[in-house]
């Protein structure tokens, strides 16, 4: 099977991966408009191409935080890898050949050791999401700065995990050889749930007072991911915190909020350039990621294709799918009159009245 854009590989794992696992990936919550809407909001986004602006030689690198990456695209965090390929997290961070960030989370079915032992000295965050028991959140950050994450990623749209109509209808559960690796013996002696920890675990009562805890517990710079307002883009801001990333965990949260890439423009014009600003959320080709980098993100990440690339053939199949990503942002570039990233502006794209 020729593998030529993204959607070759959505179309492979769900053809391969079983129900339950293709099931998990690609839920959103309730009635799915918001994760619908993330893709459906890219196509609403036209370009006004610029021509004849020599563009023989292209720079497509940024950085991130001050970290050099070779193009603005990055590993979203997802939960158990495992459920794509029996590498599990350790393939994804192998795909570190790109020169990318990988986000790891909490919910990997790999550990922070694993990880970073699979592919040394690769650049990768942390995400963190805050248990009622606290010592968890404490002991995973300092972990992750010890083993050389170089951020730290606060999640901060899920007090409670959404309702996905699709894993409540198949039953959906850890498959029992599948552990959450980071957080083995957390919860010693509690029942856990179909996520693989005790239901209710999740600390709902988390403030932007707890930015202030994270900061005491690490040197590491904070990203908050998970905002869709000029409003909570200004707190963050306050706060001190480092980078935001434009989210709606993939529709998977509340649904009926707006699409990722439409929230970005009202946070980027709150945030005037203070901090980063990322998005992630329906990104499938390379001109979502000339359109999202126009309207101000730093960078994107992708969720769900990087899971369809270790579907299809684990490291190897994630950088298939990152590599068909560069190129294609490469020719939207050239092809809209850009050489380099740092020549991408507001201007390069319009709202369509679709
Ligand atoms: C997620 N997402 C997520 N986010 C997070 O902060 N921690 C996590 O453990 C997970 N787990 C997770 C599992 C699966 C299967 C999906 C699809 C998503 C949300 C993720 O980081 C990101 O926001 C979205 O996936 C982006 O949307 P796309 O690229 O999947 O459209």
């Amino acid at each position: 099977m020729a593998m030529v854009c993204l959607s070759d590989f959505e179309a492979y794992a769900k053809k391969y991966l079983p129900k339950t696992a293709w099931d998990y990936f690609a839920a959103g919550a309730d009635d799915e408009s918001s994760r619908d809407d993330n893709i459906l909001a890219y196509k609403r986004i036209r370009f006004r191409p610029r021509v004849l602006r020599d563009v023989s030689v292209m720079d497509i690198r940024t950085k991130l935080l001050g970290t050099e990456i070779s193009f603005p695209v990055g590993i979203a965090p997802t939960g158990f890898h495992q459920l794509a390929w029996p590498d599990g997290e350790k393939s994804t961070a192998r795909a570190k050949a790109m020169n990318i960030c990988y986000i790891a989370s909490t919910y990997s079915t790999s550990s922070l050791e694993e990880i970073s032992a699979a592919a040394p000295g690769g650049f990768r965050w942390f995400q963190l999401y805050i248990h009622r028991n606290r010592a968890v959140a404490k002991q995973l950050v300092q972990q992750a700065e010890a083993l050389g994450f170089q951020g730290l990623v606060l999640t901060v749209d899920l007090p409670y995990t959404g309702k996905r109509r699709a894993d409540v209808r198949n039953g959906f559960r850890l498959p029992p050889h599948m552990r959450l690796k980071n957080l083995e013996g957390a919860f010693e002696g509690d029942e856990c749930s179909e996520y693989g920890v005790p239901p209710n675990s999740l600390d709902p009562s988390v403030t932007w007072n707890d930015i202030y805890w994270l900061q005491s517990l690490t040197h590491l710079p904070i990203v908050v991911k998970g905002i869709l307002t000029k409003e909570d883009a200004e707190l963050a801001v306050r706060h001190g915190v480092q980078g935001i990333i434009v989210s709606n965990h993939g529709g998977r949260q509340l649904d009926g909020g707006p699409a990722t890439i439409d929230a970005l423009v009202e946070v980027v014009e709150a945030v005037q350039g203070r901090v980063e600003v990322y998005v992630d959320g329906g990104v499938r080709k390379g001109g979502d990621v000339l359109k999202a980098l126009a309207l101000g993100a730093k960078c994107v990440f992708i969720g769900r294709p990087a899971l369809w690339g270790l579907a299809y053939k684990g490291e190897e199949g994630l950088q298939d799918v990152l590599r068909i990503l560069r190129d294609e942002f490469r020719l939207s570039m050239a092809l809209t009159g850009c050489s380099s990233v740092s020549g991408i502006g507001r201007n390069l794209v319009q709202f369509s009245k679709l």
